[in-house]
């Protein structure tokens, strides 16, 4: 049956009540055609493809936010281009232009730093929630974080008993990740970050025989290492997949994940049953736990393999 998607839908207070119980503060309130409404803590991000969709979802918060009874304090809106390269970060909207533009959202009790200056996006992806909680689900003790960003992933690892290696090309993002991790006062010190290209940095823990239980992978669309070199997803996920694999220990899970409008959960199945067969390794795929925040389709498209 095809799902209709209506004008713009909220989601109900029951699932506010729900997220309120298990401690979540950082959730999709609003998913239509032309924009979303998302929720970190008490502030509310509005990202929009035009100027009426702003407004109109603005109108709408105030409705909804009166319905669920949530008191936000600020609302940023940030335009969606087509273009990455245009991205801009979110601009303050409703709220004290004078207060600071960080904040920190709670997903199932442990805490993230979000920062609404810091660029398009503001430190962590909400459509991951599912996948993150796996990970303390499965209690793995070693995690590699590639393209780790603020290390949301290596903070549920840890929380999990995990020693984890992230791995980014910024600083910057790693710094925060190392906030991130004081924040849920989980000391760094057997926690590994590392400032390189993940597509260099995979061959080198190969040689030195490193392997872990869980490996994330969800890279950007396109990026560009300091030394100018491009990583182009939908190209050069197959060979990041096989470079994973040879630090993949047995019966461990690598997540595959993507946000390119290109690559769907069917495309991602294909290339790790390509890249088992390559390296002559076996194994099964299961797709993110469905999110109840967003409607089927909505997130970035996601699978876990496990390795037998
Ligand atoms: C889509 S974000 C990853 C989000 C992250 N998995 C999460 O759930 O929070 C992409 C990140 O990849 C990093 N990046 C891009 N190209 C890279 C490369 N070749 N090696 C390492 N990191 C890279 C960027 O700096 C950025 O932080």
């Amino acid at each position: 049956m095809q799902r209709v998607m209506r004008m713009s839908e909220w989601i109900d207070p029951a699932l506010v009540k729900a997220f309120e119980a298990e401690q979540t503060n950082a959730y999709r309130v609003c998913t239509s055609e032309e924009g979303w409404v998302e929720r970190y803590g008490t502030d509310v991000l509005v990202s929009y493809k035009d100027e009426g969709t702003r407004e109109r979802l603005t109108t709408e918060l105030y409705l909804w936010s009166l319905a669920v009874n949530f008191k936000f304090t600020r609302v940023f809106a940030r335009f969606l281009p087509k273009q990455n390269a245009q991205r801009e970060s979110p601009r303050l909207v409703v709220g004290d232009a004078g207060a600071n533009l960080q904040t920190i959202a709670t997903e199932r009790g442990l805490q993230y730093g979000i920062d609404f200056a810091a660029g398009y996006s503001v430190g962590l992806f909400i459509d991951q929630r599912q996948n993150r909680s796996f990970v303390r689900e499965i209690r793995p003790k070693t995690l590699l974080n590639c393209f780790a960003y603020t290390c949301a992933f290596s903070v549920a690892g840890a929380d999990a008993g995990a020693h984890t290696v992230s791995v980014d090309l910024s600083k910057k993002s790693l710094d925060r990740g190392r906030e991130n991790f004081a924040l849920n006062s989980h000391s760094t010190a057997s926690h590994r970050f590392v400032a390189e290209d993940v597509m260099e940095f995979l061959p080198r823990l190969a040689r030195k025989g490193e392997k872990f239980d869980v490996i994330i992978l969800d890279p950007p669309t396109f990026s560009r290492t300091h030394r100018g070199k491009a990583f182009q997803v939908e190209r050069d996920f197959e060979t990041l997949l096989l470079k994973a694999l040879e630090v993949a220990e047995r019966k461990s899970r690598i997540l595959l994940s993507t946000n390119c409008t290109s690559l769907n959960e069917r495309a991602l199945e294909v290339m790790a049953r390509f890249c088992l067969k390559a390296t002559r390794r076996a194994g099964s795929v299961h797709p993110e736990p469905p999110l109840l925040d967003f409607p089927p389709g909505a997130g970035a498209p996601t699978l876990w393999l496990t390795l037998r």
